[in-house]
């Protein structure tokens, strides 16, 4: 399986901070925010990732991260022409790189220790459609996506962002897809707000029957608010401490 981590966006929820720097170099505690998907890609077993990122800070990015020895990665580089074309436009870029395999997705301001390790091998050795990651979470706040699922994890509801959420669980930024990804994405139009969805892609393996979802334990979407991203840094300082992370 390929790796893809997306690291574009304008992160304009997190302005100054953001103004001259990407969102994903930012420190959470004591490394830029994007070593922690690359961890945890290198923790899941991926050997190979692409990064994802606009033009303006892609040497940025090739500065820090060079080839990605020091991850134990092999590390590439895609340019996402419209910074804000959406997950899903970021997600197109990588239909080369994966080559018909199958593929894990994280978004770049994603932090979490859940170890991806089993559901990767399950999924290779047989899964097809898409896995994505749930973690319970206060759906009220309208940050996130919202999933339903039945007893045996298959995705039966999925919204952006809701006004009424459906449910408790939040939509994280770990996904699987089969080769079929590019096929749906090709599918997709720009939403209300200009972007191709995830959630709307997300939606046509559901409507197919062949999305399920894993529940994780904890998460931090460290680029939603200034709150999150202290939660972030100060969650990661306490685990460091615990020996935790
Ligand atoms: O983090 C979880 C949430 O991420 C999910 O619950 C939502 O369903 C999903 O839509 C997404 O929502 P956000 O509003 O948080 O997405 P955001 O625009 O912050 O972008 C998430 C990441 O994807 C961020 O690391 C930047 C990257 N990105 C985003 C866009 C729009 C790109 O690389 N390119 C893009 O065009």
């Amino acid at each position: 399986m390929k790796g893809v981590i997306l690291a574009g966006g304008l992160a304009t929820r997190l302005r100054p901070l953001t103004l001259v720097t990407n969102k994903h170099l930012l420190p959470v505690y004591h490394k830029p925010m994007i070593y922690y998907p690359l961890e945890a890609m290198r923790k899941a077993g991926i050997k190979e990732v692409l990064l994802t990122t606009s033009g303006d800070h892609a040497g940025d990015f090739a500065t820090l991260l060079k080839d990605g020895a020091e991850f134990g990665l092999k590390l590439y580089y895609a340019i996402q022409q419209n910074a804000t074309g959406g997950i899903a436009d970021a997600i197109a870029l990588a239909e080369e790189f994966v080559n018909g395999e199958s593929m894990l997705v994280m978004l770049g301001d994603n932090i979490f220790n859940f170890d991806l390790a089993n559901a990767v091998q399950r999924f290779e050795s047989g899964g097809s459609g898409a896995m994505i990651f749930g973690v319970h979470k206060d759906t009220e706040s309208k940050q996130y996506g919202v999933i339903e699922i039945d007893g045996s994890g298959k995705v039966i509801s999925l919204e952006e962002k809701p006004e009424k959420p459906r449910s408790d669980i939040a939509q994280t930024g770990i996904y699987i897809y089969d080769k079929k990804v590019f096929d749906y994405i090709r599918k997709l139009a720009p939403s209300p707000r200009g972007e191709l969805e995830v959630t709307d892609l997300n939606a046509l393996y559901m409507k197919d029957g062949i999305l399920t979802c894993e529940i994780i334990d904890w998460w931090v979407d460290g680029g939603t608010s200034f709150d999150e991203l202290l939660a972030a840094n100060n969650r990661v300082a306490k685990m460091v401490a615990e020996g935790k992370l």
